[in-house]
């Protein structure tokens, strides 16, 4: 199995241009299922998360054109049979986001429950609890949701946690819903909003994207669209905290400066200079980081899918970082990784204490997840000697094109049997 070589020690220069949000494509994706008629995209990040939707949507008699330089045509002319089979939600969670649109188009669904996960338990009985209100009886049999609705209902639904997934989910079975459905404690996440841009054009009626409350008039059918992914900005925050910790200068192109302010916020108290332009970020490092505290929260605070990185960067900064995650009660894999790496992290409960090192050591480590990965990839940037990742496919599901960017930008990385 394929493993990455990271040798550590020299700083990043250049550019990079960052990928359609990974975290926007998948619901986007799952949109498709819909309409009858076409939907064109842009800016699908090439990625394997990518290619396992587009594969359990083609199972479902989805046409599913070739991707080419970021575009991606869908069309769900008719449903096959709106199932989502263990197989595929196993390997990614987000597969969930198939419930709500075929429940809506089809009147049932049958998708496999998620099951734990390496950063926590993540239960999807919001999604649930937000259909029921609607409409739909669920039954669970033999580790499958089988959920019915002759035709959904538009309903009040208050979330009892902020759930990206579950908002996008029941945003999607509402557009085709008989009547107004309002959604209270809604995500405010910009993959969302992402996807309620998307809706829109493809005739919906949604107000309160990137809002706690969203309000969404239900239609008897929508029509066929064409939409741009937005640019992804946990990989651009990743490649910010990579160049904060490794030091340099790089310019980041096709982002998008206004998703990425907690993140930007916690790089300028690292020290690091940043200048936002319409589409681009520039970042320059001179010196050793700082280290920075912080807690993760949904957006618009501190993302968990960037938690890790900032470990990473705390690692080998000047002081002692806090971080206390929030969302998932299982996020500090990475931890146990980075100390084969000569950090010193200690934690208590849901937070680390990371009192940063001067230099850090070359090892063979393990990735536990896709964000875990990409700690690790920061780390070995930094680290003396030669790092080797096993467990990459983490970070192919996420990252498209990782190591010839981070080549691109100077650093000594390749793949490796
Ligand atoms: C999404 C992102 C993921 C990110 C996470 C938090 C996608 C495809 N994935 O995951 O990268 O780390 O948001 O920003 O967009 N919860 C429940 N019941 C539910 C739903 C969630 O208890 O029905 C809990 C979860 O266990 C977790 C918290 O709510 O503790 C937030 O989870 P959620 O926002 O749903 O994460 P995902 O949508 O799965």
């Amino acid at each position: 199995m394929d493993k990455l070589l990271v040798t550590g020690g020299r700083p990043l220069a250049g550019e990079a241009r960052v990928s359609g949000a990974k975290n926007a494509a998948l619901p986007i994706l799952c949109a498709a299922l819909l309409t009858e008629k076409p939907l064109a995209l842009e800016n699908v990040p090439r990625l394997m998360d990518v290619r396992t939707m587009a594969k359990l949507l083609a199972q479902m008699g989805v046409e599913v054109g070739a991707q080419s330089d970021g575009r991606l045509e869908l069309r769900a002319k008719g449903i096959r049979e709106p199932v989502a089979g263990y197989e595929m939600v196993k390997t990614m969670r987000a597969s969930v986001l198939v419930l709500g649109p075929l429940l809506a188009r089809c009147g049932r669904a049958r998708v496999s429950l998620p099951g734990g996960c390496a950063i926590g338990a993540r239960p999807v009985d919001q999604h649930v609890k937000g259909l029921q209100a609607m409409g739909a009886e669920i039954t669970v049999e033999h580790g499958y949701m089988n959920a019915e609705a002759k035709r959904l209902r538009g309903a009040r639904v208050t979330m009892d946690m902020v759930t990206v997934t579950g908002t996008e989910n029941l945003m999607m079975a509402a557009t085709l819903a008989e009547g107004t459905t309002v959604l209270e404690n809604a995500a405010r996440e910009p993959e969302v909003v992402d996807l309620a841009n998307c809706l829109k054009a493809m005739g919906a009626k949604i107000e309160g994207a990137g809002t706690e409350v969203l309000r969404i008039e239900g239609m008897s059918s929508l029509s066929g669209a064409r939409h741009r992914v937005m640019p992804d900005r946990i990989e651009t925050g990743t490649y910010l905290a990579a160049v904060a910790a490794a030091g340099g200068k790089v310019r980041l192109t096709g982002a998008a400066p206004d998703t990425v302010g907690a993140t930007v916020e916690k790089l300028v108290e690292a020290g690091a200079r940043i200048a936002l332009g319409a589409d681009s970020i520039e970042i320059e490092m001179a010196g050793r980081a700082r280290a920075v505290s912080l807690t993760t929260a949904p957006y618009p605070g501190f993302a968990t899918d960037m938690q890790a990185q900032f470990m990473a960067l705390d690692c080998i900064a000047a002081g002692t970082g806090t971080i206390t995650e929030t969302i998932f009660e299982n996020r500090f894999m990475h931890a146990l990784e980075l100390q084969r790496l000569g950090a010193d992290i200690a934690i208590q409960g849901n937070t680390a204490v990371v009192r940063g090192v001067e230099q850090l050591q070359g090892a063979s480590v393990m990735a536990t997840d896709l964000r875990a990965s990409a700690s690790l990839v920061v780390a070995g940037l930094v680290a003396q000697g030669e790092t080797l990742i096993d467990r990459i496919y983490h970070l192919d599901r996420g990252y498209e094109g990782l190591e010839q960017k981070l080549s691109a930008l100077g650093a000594r990385i390749s793949r490796v049997r």
